[in-house]
């Protein structure tokens, strides 16, 4: 269920009108309903219940604390990829043991401060990273808890920028060879075997891929058996797509249900990490359209957003609906909705029906992922302010960035 809807002629998030919002705290404006980010959570808990599971939210899809805060609160764990999202689950209330640690290049201070606060796994991407973790824990004489991203090698069928799991992606360690890693992780003093996981790419919409990694990384872990290493956990990463525009991905419930039927029989706890699923339409950019600019062959509002702002359209032609806030009578024109940067690339829809004027609101949608986590100060603007709606509650979660934290970490050369 959306929880950005029309009512009585308005586009409403939850029970706040959008208008409301740009009267308080101006545009472009980041909001989110907290409703939507819960109901999607709990989707995923729901169909996990009765079997040991732990749900980690993507924190790279959106790390504002309020929203870590909110799923915090349900019970979610977290899947990181830094030190800096590391900090920011801790000061949302995230529990350490919970926080899965993924991504290609964890240095050694990200890894001493994870084993200090006691996460739940790291999971490993090569073996060198898995020498260097041995060396960490044993300097602080602890135990590692890890699991190996391996790469399944199959073909997610999504953007080729955000498919991570074929053998030419910088991702994990080939399904071959894991056997080989986790034999060498069974040989150090500070290394705790706990699981396997995968991650093979993002907005998937057919779980015929999910499936055919997940038969790959059962088969691997039997063969770990039979050397005499156990498995405990089997990580799933994240993936599930969402509805931009027509797409019809499958539910949590349905590939869940998919995967418990697959498993049966098995003693493994689920790990799932979810970022898109959860906060991608939990989300809007909300904008005003500065200018309308007509000619012979184009019509163009030109909007206060930019792809500073929201970059998925300029960077991987993501095709993201754009409603305005009080819709028009009128003829529509097919308008280019583009901001004010620099760029022919900055975009944030092409040829979209719409009846505008000045001053008009636009929301972007489906932008609570990978959106203003991808911001920019390109051409020194200041990024969005961060709304999250409650029911009929509104509240700045980010302030708008101001001019002078723009440049307040610079610094002249001396005379
Ligand atoms: N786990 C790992 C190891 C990942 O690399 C990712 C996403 C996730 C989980 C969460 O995936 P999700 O459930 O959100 O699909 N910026 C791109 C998406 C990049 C995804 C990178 N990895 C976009 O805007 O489409």
């Amino acid at each position: 269920m959306s929880q950005f809807e029309y009512r009585d002629g308005l586009l409403y998030a939850e029970d706040v009108a959008l208008t409301e919002v740009a009267k308080k705290f101006g545009t472009p404006t980041y909001v989110y309903s907290r409703a939507h980010l819960e109901q999607q959570y709990n989707s995923y808990a729901d169909a996990l219940d009765g079997m040991p599971h732990l749900v980690c939210f993507a924190v790279k899809a959106n790390s504002n604390l309020a929203v870590l805060n909110v799923l915090a609160r349900l019970g979610a764990g977290f899947d990181i990829v830094s030190g800096g999202e590391l900090e920011r689950v801790l000061a949302a209330g995230g529990q350490a043991n919970k926080i899965v640690f993924s991504g290609v290049g964890k240095t050694r201070a990200e890894m001493h401060r994870a084993l200090q606060v006691g996460i739940h796994c790291f999971n490993l991407e090569s073996l060198d990273e898995l020498e260097r973790l041995q060396e960490v824990a044993a300097e602080l004489g602890v135990q590692a808890p890890v699991s190996v991203r391996v790469n399944p090698d199959v073909d997610a069928g999504t953007h080729p920028y955000i498919s991570t799991g074929l053998k030419d992606n910088k991702f994990g360690i080939a399904i071959h060879e894991a056997e080989a890693v986790y034999q060498r992780a069974a040989q150090l003093p500070n290394i705790t075997i706990l699981g396997v996981d995968c991650h093979i790419g993002s907005q998937l919409t057919s779980l015929e891929p999910f499936l055919d990694a997940l038969e790959r990384v059962l088969i691997l872990v039997d063969r770990l058996a039979e050397l005499g290493i156990n498995i405990e956990h089997l990580d799933l990463g994240g993936g599930l797509g969402v509805r931009y525009r027509d797409e019809e991905p499958p539910c949590a419930g349905d590939y869940i249900a998919q995967v418990r039927q697959r498993l049966a029989g098995r003693k493994l706890t689920l790990i799932f990490e979810p970022g898109r699923y959860i906060a991608a339409n939990a989300g809007v950019l909300l904008t005003q359209v500065e200018y309308l600019k007509h000619s012979a062959d184009k019509d163009f509002a030109i909007v206060d957003a930019a792809m500073n702002d929201l970059i998925r359209p300029a960077l991987y032609e993501a095709w993201m609906d754009i409603k305005p806030v009080v819709p028009r009578e009128g003829t529509p024109r097919h308008y280019d909705v583009v901001g004010p940067v620099c760029e022919t690339g900055d975009f944030l829809g092409k040829d979209r029906p719409l009846c505008l004027q000045e001053g008009d609101l636009l929301a972007v949608c489906s932008a609570g992922a990978y959106g203003f986590v991808m911001a920019s100060n390109y051409n020194s603007r200041g990024r969005a302010a961060e709304v999250m709606v409650d029911g009929e509650q509104m509240q700045v979660v980010r302030q708008r960035e101001t001019i002078a934290e723009l440049y307040a970490n610079e610094s002249l050369l001396p005379e």
